[in-house]
């Protein structure tokens, strides 16, 4: 009898403890607003409660953002929540979801979970959801479990600012994504096919460790965007975006490479391709050949000395071609022809000295040719020839004078910049004149 009682009394204080350590709201305040109401928030501070449910009322669409500290997502705790469209948890000091807390939540489109101190997702934490947007940046995120998103649906999946160094494979079983994003993360390695499985579009890897693009790694066959800036990728071999069919835009800004040879890019469907900030000095004749839907190439700040008159071989039409602030010295003949036609040819802050007197032959129009702050002391009458030019940037060079009619030799340029040249006094006066009847600076 006694201890029959005795294990009733414990039976009762368990279930109050277990009960009581299930309450995943403890002293928060709720707040929230229906759809149809944006501009009446209501705010309710409750003690004690299990399921989000049981605070807000369930007649309409409702958006909901909780307030105080949440340290364990308890099982259940956002259970069968009909009308949940939006759930902000941002910065509740959230260490643990238990797999099995959000459940039945037909309508929500958005969770936020950024802000937190959780550090691995489990298995089977994001089951069932059909979302528009998870955000769960900026939390201490070293662990992905196998299967830690299943049956699962989001435009966006939000991973930044975190602190995982890879990315096992199974993390996501039967999953579509729109945009995958682990920017600021401490990724050396992504297990291979770890990421196949998803059919995403957009995948945003800057500010990790990666050092290659492994093609059994980037095995994508939906993807568009790739942005790899802020890595540690040294080089790029021919074949490493054999499995990227659908790959447009590729950035790389701010890695390591120093090379590009031939074969990389061929017959990819790249539009928009971003090499800024590398330590390129050499770049084989053929790279950019075949590149048929390449419409922006971007080379800015790196260690080109030259110019080769071979690179984009293959079809081209408006392109926009910067290759700013790199070491090229010469413009050497036929510099253009493989770009007859292009909207932007930016050369600023190069060492250019010499251009070649047919460097422009084949050049037919150009909206904007920069070449500020080279070291161009010799601009030669027929340089140009009959390409056209709406803008010509020749400010920062080392003209003194330029021989013959300024009306002829700039002829078909539309705006000339001509500031900051050492120009003699004769020229001055000169260009002064020009000035007069032409839509150019001085300064
Ligand atoms: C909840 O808040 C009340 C009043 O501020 C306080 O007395 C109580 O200790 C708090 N409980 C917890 C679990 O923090
Ligand atoms: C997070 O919440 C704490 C209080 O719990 C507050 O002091 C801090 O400013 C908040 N941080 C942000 C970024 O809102
Ligand atoms: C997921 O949501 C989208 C948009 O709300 C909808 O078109 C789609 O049918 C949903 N899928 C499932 C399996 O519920
Ligand atoms: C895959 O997930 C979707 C929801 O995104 C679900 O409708 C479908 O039944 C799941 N398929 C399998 C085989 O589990
Ligand atoms: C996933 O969501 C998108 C957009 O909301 C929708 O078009 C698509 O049908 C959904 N896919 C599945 C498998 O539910
Ligand atoms: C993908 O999401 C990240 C993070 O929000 C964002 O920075 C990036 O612009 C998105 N990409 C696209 C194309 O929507
Ligand atoms: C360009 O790509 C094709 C495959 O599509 C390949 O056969 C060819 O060798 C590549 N060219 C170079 C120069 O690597
Ligand atoms: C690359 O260019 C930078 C900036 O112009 C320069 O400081 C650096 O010495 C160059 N490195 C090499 C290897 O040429
Ligand atoms: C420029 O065009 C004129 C008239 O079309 C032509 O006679 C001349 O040869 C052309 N000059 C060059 C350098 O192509």
């Amino acid at each position: 009898m006694r201890s029959l009682l005795l294990n009733l009394l414990v039976c009762i204080f368990r279930f109050k403890v277990s009960h009581s350590e299930k309450n995943t709201f403890v002293n928060v305040t709720v707040q929230w607003y229906f759809y149809h109401e944006l501009e009446t928030i209501e705010q309710e501070t409750v003690a004690s409660f299990d399921n989000v449910k049981k605070i807000i009322p369930d007649e309409e669409p409702v958006s909901v953002t909780i307030h105080g500290s949440i340290p364990i997502l308890y099982e259940k705790s956002i259970f069968e929540v009909p009308n949940l469209v939006s759930l902000d948890l941002f910065n509740v000091s959230l260490e643990e979801i238990k797999p099995g807390a959000f459940e039945n939540l037909p309508l929500l489109e958005k969770l936020i979970l950024s802000g937190n101190k959780l550090t691995e997702i489990k298995t089977d934490t994001f089951v069932d959801l059909n979302v528009t947007y998870i955000d769960l940046s900026s939390n201490s995120i070293i662990l992905l479990q196998p299967r830690a998103f299943k049956n699962f649906n989001a435009s966006y999946l939000l991973l930044d600012n975190n602190k995982l160094t890879e990315f096992p494979s199974g993390v996501f079983d039967n999953v579509t994504l729109g945009n995958l994003s682990l920017t600021n993360n401490r990724l050396h390695t992504i297990a291979p096919k770890a990421l196949s499985t998803v059919r995403f579009r957009i995948l945003n890897l800057p500010g990790n460790k990666l050092e290659e693009i492994n093609p059994e790694v980037f095995d994508l066959q939906d993807l568009t965007t790739l942005n790899l800036d802020s890595n540690s990728v040294k080089l790029l071999r021919p074949g490493d975006l054999r499995n990227l069919p659908e790959l447009d835009e590729l950035s790389l800004v701010e890695n390591q490479l120093k090379e590009i040879p031939e074969g990389v890019f061929n017959n990819t469907k790249l539009n928009d391709l971003n090499l800024d900030a590398n330590k390129i000095a050499k770049i084989a004749s053929g790279a950019f050949d075949d590149m048929k839907d390449l419409v922006s190439l971007r080379i800015d700040f790196n260690n080109l000395t030259q110019w080769d008159n071979n690179w984009l071989g293959g079809e081209s039409r408006d392109r926009f071609i910067s290759i700013h602030f790199n070491q090229i010295t010469e413009i050497p003949d036929d510099a253009f022809k493989n770009i007859p036609s292009a909207f932007a040819i930016h050369l600023q802050g190069n060492k250019i000295r010499k251009i070649s007197p047919k460097a422009f032959h084949q050049l037919e129009d150009v909206i904007d040719f920069d070449l500020a702050n080279n070291e161009i002391d010799r601009w030669d009458l027929d340089f140009l020839g009959n390409t056209s030019l709406d803008i010509l940037n020749l400010r920062g060079n080392k003209l003194e004078c330029v021989e013959g009619d300024l009306q002829t030799v700039f002829r078909n340029v539309g705006i000339i910049k001509l500031m900051d040249n050492p120009w003699n006094e004769e020229c001055t006066k000169k260009i002064e004149e020009f000035l007069e009847n032409k839509n150019a600076f001085l300064g």
